[in-house]
């Protein structure tokens, strides 16, 4: 997977690594999501070349972007000097217990085996304080399904599915997304407080 992300990392930088790649109602909706959170450091889980990592820095948040992807993780670091990066992923987030006010997984979840996401659910759960905030961004459709995302495998997810796993890692779904932008796939969003 790394390795898949590695080979056309530049090419996603130059597609879709930057801010103004972004759609405005996407900025809205994890703008609104991390005004909610408890002061403390938010993870960008899976944060690719770290535009949203630096985006949530600039808000005036205290981030950390983590991704297995060699080549993100230097991209980021070189391009945002000011914002923390480190190698990482979702299975095993390498802190401890309660230890962030918050993580964001930004289309970063959507690789994953469908049968690994409850207990990459559960590790988030592990991590993040009481009252403290999970979004997830993802592509989504009516069911489960693998399609040939242009790096590597990838799922759509049903949002009410998602919501369903996400209850059961000891969350409460605050806000939920789901749009359809022209040329593009349908997308979806949870916001989720942990449950103290
Ligand atoms: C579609 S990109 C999204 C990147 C960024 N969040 C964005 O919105 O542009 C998917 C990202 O997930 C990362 N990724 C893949 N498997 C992961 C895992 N198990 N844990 C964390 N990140 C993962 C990839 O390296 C890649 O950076």
């Amino acid at each position: 997977m790394p390795e898949a992300y590695g080979r056309r990392s530049a090419e996603y930088i130059a597609l879709l690594g930057d801010m103004s790649a972004t759609a405005e109602a996407d900025r809205r909706f994890v703008g609104a999501w991390a005004r909610t959170l408890p002061e403390g450091r938010i993870l960008d889980v899976g944060c690719g070349p770290g535009h949203w990592t630096n985006w949530l820095h600039q808000q005036g948040m205290t981030v950390v972007g983590i991704d297995p992807t060699p080549e993100f993780v230097a991209h980021a670091r070189q391009r945002y000097p000011e914002v923390s990066f480190r190698s990482g992923r979702a299975e095993n987030l390498d802190v401890e217990d309660a230890g962030v006010a918050g993580i964001l997984a930004w289309y970063s979840l959507i690789h994953l085996p469908p049968d690994a996401v409850p207990g990459v659910l559960t590790e988030c759960a592990r991590v993040i304080e009481p009252g403290g905030g999970l979004l997830l961004g993802f592509f989504t459709g009516p069911e489960i399904e693998a399609f040939d995302h242009a790096v590597t495998t990838a799922h759509f997810w049903p949002v009410d599915t998602l919501e369903r796993m996400v209850g059961d890692a000891g969350f409460v779904v605050t806000d939920r997304d789901r749009r359809v932008d022209p040329g593009a796939r349908p997308h979806g969003a949870i916001a989720a407080r942990r449950i103290g």
